[in-house]
């Protein structure tokens, strides 16, 4: 986890991990890092971007490129960014994950986290009903608060 990835490394590896759907731009992981407690972790491959603010942490996305998964990366990535959220005082973590997304939630899982709320047809399906948001989160028992 020492190659930090760029915006745009960002942007191609988010673009093919969530295809159909609309990729965010380089330009917007720019603007996200840029603000307060934002921070990536991973690389090219695979990586995740979390916000750590106020004693928590939340996942604002992380993609493993198609070409790169099922090898332990994002389980690789998910504790770095959990670690790092630690460091900086979070003594929680928490993130929103779409119900038919069987992949992301036993990778969660895997890490710890469990579903503390839903948010009934969060998600749009085109020609299907809409998909709850699953929201999971866990606690960081190591957290220590650095700020006074
Ligand atoms: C979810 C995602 C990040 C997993 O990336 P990955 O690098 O392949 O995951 P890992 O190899 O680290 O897998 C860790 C664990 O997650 C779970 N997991 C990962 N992919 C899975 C799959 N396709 N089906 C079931 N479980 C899966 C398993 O428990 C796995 O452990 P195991 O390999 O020992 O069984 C990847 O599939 C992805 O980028 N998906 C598209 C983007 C996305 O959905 N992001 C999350 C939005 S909330």
């Amino acid at each position: 986890m020492t190659n930090a990835p760029t915006p745009e490394a960002m942007a191609a590896t988010h673009a093919a991990a969530f295809a159909p759907s609309r990729p965010w731009r380089a330009e917007e992981f720019s603007d996200l890092l840029a603000t307060p407690g934002c921070f990536a972790t991973g690389d090219a491959a695979c990586f995740a971007l979390v916000r750590a603010i106020a004693g928590e942490a939340e996942l604002l996305t992380i993609a493993t490129h198609p070409e790169h998964r099922r090898q332990g990366r994002a389980r690789a990535c998910m504790g770095a960014w959990l670690a790092e959220a630690m460091s900086r005082g979070a003594s929680r973590a928490f993130l929103e994950v779409a119900a038919d997304n069987p992949a992301a939630r036993a990778l969660y899982r895997a890490m710890g986290f469990a579903e503390t709320g839903r948010r009934p047809g969060y998600y749009p399906r085109p020609g299907r009903p809409a998909v709850d948001a699953v929201i999971m989160s866990c606690a960081l028992p190591q957290g220590q608060r650095t700020e006074t």
